[in-house]
């Protein structure tokens, strides 16, 4: 029984720190950086700098004092034919502007526009924020979601479950 106990312990304490450690984003400025984007750990500094950046182009980026927690995006512009949200620029596309990084929530990055009348009258956009590490990446998987998330939370679930009955 104390074995059981010991083990559910040090699983729930595994668990707790996987969600509780800062979360890391890939990271990338331009349509070129972005072929090859690093990774950062969000941090009030690192999303002050994803702000300072997106408001040399976007309209209205609030002020954000710090954050709690924060979340990844990946804020592409294209041209070319309109591609659905969930896919991936194609190959008669363009991207002309693209940003992976952390950002503050309050920023509401999706729901800026761009400051240039022009571009912002023939871009498309393709805005997207997510919450566990790594998420704003569109690899062969499409892990666009919450999915790693609850994949991890269930298998940790049933471990949990087994290791108790
Ligand atoms: C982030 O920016 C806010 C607003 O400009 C500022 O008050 C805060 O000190 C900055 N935080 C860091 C860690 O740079
Ligand atoms: C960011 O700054 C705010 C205050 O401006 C603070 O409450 C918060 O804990 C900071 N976030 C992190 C992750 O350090
Ligand atoms: C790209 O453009 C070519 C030539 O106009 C067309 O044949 C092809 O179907 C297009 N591909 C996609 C994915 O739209
Ligand atoms: C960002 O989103 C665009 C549009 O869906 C996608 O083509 C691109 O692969 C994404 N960037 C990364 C690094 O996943």
């Amino acid at each position: 029984m104390w074995k059981k106990l010991i083990i559910a312990v040090v699983l729930v304490a595994f668990v707790s720190v996987q969600f509780a450690s800062s979360l890391t984003c890939y990271s990338c400025i331009d349509a070129t950086s972005c072929r090859n984007p690093t990774v950062q750990t969000c941090t009030n500094a690192t999303a002050n700098a994803s702000s300072l950046w997106l408001s040399t182009y976007l309209n209205d980026v609030p002020v954000v004092a710090g954050s709690q927690s924060f979340m990844c995006t990946n804020l592409t512009y294209y041209t070319g034919p309109q591609i659905p949200p969930t896919a991936s620029i194609g190959p008669n596309n363009t991207v002309t502007s693209q940003f992976l990084g952390c950002a503050h929530p309050d920023i509401r990055i999706c729901a800026r526009t761009l400051t240039d009348p022009e571009a912002r009258a023939t871009w498309n956009s393709h805005c997207g924020v997510c919450y566990t590490d790594n998420c704003n990446f569109d690899g062969p998987a499409g892990t666009f979601s919450s999915s790693a998330y609850t994949i991890i939370g269930s298998i940790a679930a049933l471990l949990l479950a087994k290791v108790l009955s």
